[in-house]
């Protein structure tokens, strides 16, 4: 088969010519002796007008089809310069592969992302979502290109573990337990060690402490798999299964974790603009004017630094403003981090040393003892896309650090073991995936970017 975008992109080479395609079908208009079927094939956006006649024998079961058939079409190229779209296909033969019920839900309007959510299993055949989920794929190929390029070793980590990462406990439990009536112990406690694993687990938060072991082997690591959390947020930029990239370098410090988060943003956006110019005009008319100039100027220009103190007392001047007013201590909200991007900035910007009580307990203690070596990777539009730091290497430190926060140290001894048999200085950082996404599309909630997305109260399909 020959596919739509080949034609649009490669058009005289077709012209004149034979070619087969097959697709589903947009529309069916017909008058008495010809009709205009159009058809979208996946390979683009875009859509193809097939003209037919009635010199096809099956010309009433075309004219009768409904939206959403899927047809084989063989015909001829040619060029229509006066009409709406360049050219279309003069059909030979339509043979019907599958009818469509009249009840398909997506018929020729424009449908509202909030309804197309509700049918997560027909929207990809849309405009708007055949571009967003090619470009979520070419991204994905994009980062695994990146890293494989500079050599570093593609780490699958588990997803049910033991250990809280990030230690917001913020995690789905996974057991084989009857929870309705489970083994007690003697006090009267939930029984764990009658578990399917003996013990109490949960899907991982993060793959980064398992990352770490491997970078402490390879030297350069990078996951890139699903991650969850049970966080009861309900925003536009939340969802309970995302995936994440999380790249770990050992003898890395913070200053060259930032460089490689900044490459390799720019080596995603170049890569997305060079191989889907296409959808990503698309999304500049159609879904964020000004997406195009925003993502030329960042690869083309350096990301903002600025440390968590200095953000604070610039964010300061901005308190009428805010819902919630910033003092050094506070968590960064989103409007917080938008106001430093939008406003502030006017671009990317790393957000680093954080106070020590708002991250996590891995991070690198400062000589100050009140910050962290973190990094924070905020964009406009968005907040915060990246979260980084580099790591305590220290096992004392690590250990007073984990005691002070109330880890139980027998479910960390692997972690600590690193920090005992050569430790090194290193760092890392995890990119949401499909927060990455949202940057590159300019769409505006998680949950149009994922297939099939997870969030609170939803878990359809
Ligand atoms: O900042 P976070 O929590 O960092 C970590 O998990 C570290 N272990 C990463 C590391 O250093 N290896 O999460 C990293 C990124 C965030 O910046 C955000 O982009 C994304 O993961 N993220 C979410 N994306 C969608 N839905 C959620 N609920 C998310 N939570 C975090
Ligand atoms: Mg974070």
């Amino acid at each position: 088969l020959t596919t739509v975008r080949e034609i649009y992109r490669d058009r005289e080479c077709f012209l004149g010519k034979e070619v087969q395609v097959g697709g589903w079908v947009r529309s069916v208009r017909d008058s008495k002796s010809f009709g205009f079927l159009v058809l979208h094939d996946g390979s683009f956006f875009e859509t193809l007008q097939i003209v037919y006649e009635d010199k096809i024998d099956n010309f009433a079961e075309i004219s009768r089809l409904n939206v959403g058939a899927s047809v084989l079409v063989r015909g001829t190229l040619v060029l229509t310069p006066q009409a709406k779209q360049p050219f279309e296909i003069q059909a030979e033969e339509i043979r019907v592969e599958g009818a469509s019920a009249p009840d398909y839900p997506l018929q020729k309007k424009r449908h509202s992302l909030e309804y197309l959510r509700t049918i997560s299993h027909l929207r990809p055949r849309t405009n708007t979502f055949q571009a967003v989920f090619r470009v979520r794929s070419l991204t994905a190929y994009a980062i695994h290109r990146f890293f494989q390029e500079r050599g570093f070793v593609y780490v699958h980590t588990p997803l049910i573990t033991g250990s809280d990462c990030e230690g917001a406990g913020e995690m789905f439990q996974v057991t084989t337990l009857d929870l309705n009536d489970p083994p007690r112990t003697g006090d009267g406690a939930v029984d764990y060690s009658q578990d399917f694993f003996r013990k109490m687990t949960n899907l991982t938060v993060s793959g980064q402490l398992n990352g770490e072991t491997f970078a402490q082997a390879f030297r350069k690591i990078y996951t890139f798999g699903p991650t969850f959390r049970a966080e009861n947020s309900n925003t536009t930029r939340h969802a309970a299964e995302f995936w994440m990239i999380e790249p770990e370098v050992a003898f890395a410090d913070l200053e060259d974790n930032m460089e490689l988060a900044e490459a390799m943003l720019k080596y995603v956006i170049r890569y997305v603009l060079e191989e889907a110019p296409e959808e990503m005009n698309f999304f500049h008319t159609l879904i964020d004017r000004g997406l195009l100039e925003r993502l030329n100027h960042v690869v083309n220009s350096e990301f903002g630094r600025v440390t968590y103190t200095e953000a604070v007392r610039l964010l300061e001047e901005h308190n009428d403003e805010f819902e919630y007013k910033v003092a050094w201590g506070c968590d960064l909200q989103t409007e917080h981090e938008r106001c430093l991007t939008e406003k502030i900035f006017r671009r990317p910007v790393f957000v680093t040393d954080y106070p020590k009580e708002i991250k996590a307990f891995y991070m690198k203690q400062n000589p100050d003892g009140k910050t962290v070596a973190a990094m924070d990777c905020l964009v406009p539009g968005i907040g915060e896309i990246i979260g980084g730091s580099q790591r305590e290497e220290n096992y004392e430190k690590l250990l007073k650090r984990m005691e002070e926060l109330g880890l139980e140290e027998k479910d960390y001894e692997f972690y600590l073991d690193l920090r005992k048999y050569g430790t090194t200085r290193h760092a890392g950082f995890g990119l949401g995936f499909e927060r990455c996404i949202m940057y590159l599309t300019g769409m505006g909630n998680i949950r149009d970017v994922i297939p099939f997305p997870r969030t609170v109260n939803n878990c359809e399909l």
